[in-house]
């Protein structure tokens, strides 16, 4: 658990958090749809079996203030991709943002994916998102030049990035 000037700690999710990872998700669709590649009315329809598996993991971390949830990021294995980690579900809601809580954040899921011994931290970043951009780059993550459409909005595009985990 790492601490900011700004009182945040960042805590790693375990199934009996499913409904408060459930929440905090569901409010980061609706509050930034435009940055996602899943959307709201997706993950709306997830059953509580869902929700606990994703808690069960462990690959997910909350940002806290005050006792309150303010962020939200996560890692999986893309199939084919083994050797790196995907960070996902990045979200620090409004009021907290500028507080460091996103710095904690990749920070958490960076140390847990070097620990899983991946060699490479990648993400995509929707266009235009230039806040998002503009973090991963002051973290060191580089546009590695590959685009695609963004799942949950094919006319739109997103980048990947990469970090050097070794
Ligand atoms: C992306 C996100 C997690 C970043 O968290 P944050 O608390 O806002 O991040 P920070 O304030 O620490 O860092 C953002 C940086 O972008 C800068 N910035 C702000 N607005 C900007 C803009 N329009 N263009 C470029 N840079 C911008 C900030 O000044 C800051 O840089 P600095 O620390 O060098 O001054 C948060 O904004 C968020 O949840 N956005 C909505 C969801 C989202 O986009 N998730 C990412 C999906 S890839």
């Amino acid at each position: 658990m790492e601490l900011t000037d700004q009182g945040i700690t960042v805590e790693r999710v375990s199934e009996q958090d499913w409904r408060t990872l459930r929440d905090v998700r569901l409010r980061a669709l609706a509050e930034a749809p435009q940055a996602f590649g899943s959307t709201l009315e997706r993950e709306l329809a997830f059953d509580e079996s869902t929700w606990r598996e994703r808690a069960a993991a462990g690959r997910t971390f909350l940002a806290l203030r005050a006792g309150q949830v303010v962020g939200l990021a996560g890692y999986y294995v893309e199939p084919g991709h083994e050797d790196e980690r995907q960070l996902v579900s990045m979200w620090v809601d409004p009021y907290a943002r500028g507080s460091g809580a996103a710095a904690l954040l990749v920070s958490a899921v960076r140390e847990a994916a070097a620990a899983e011994g991946a060699r490479t931290l990648t993400l995509f970043v929707a266009d235009g998102n230039d806040r998002a951009r503009h973090l991963y780059e002051r973290l060191g993550f580089r546009s590695t030049g590959e685009r695609q459409a963004l799942p949950s909005d094919p006319l739109r595009g997103e980048e990947r990035f990469a970090l050097s985990l070794r």
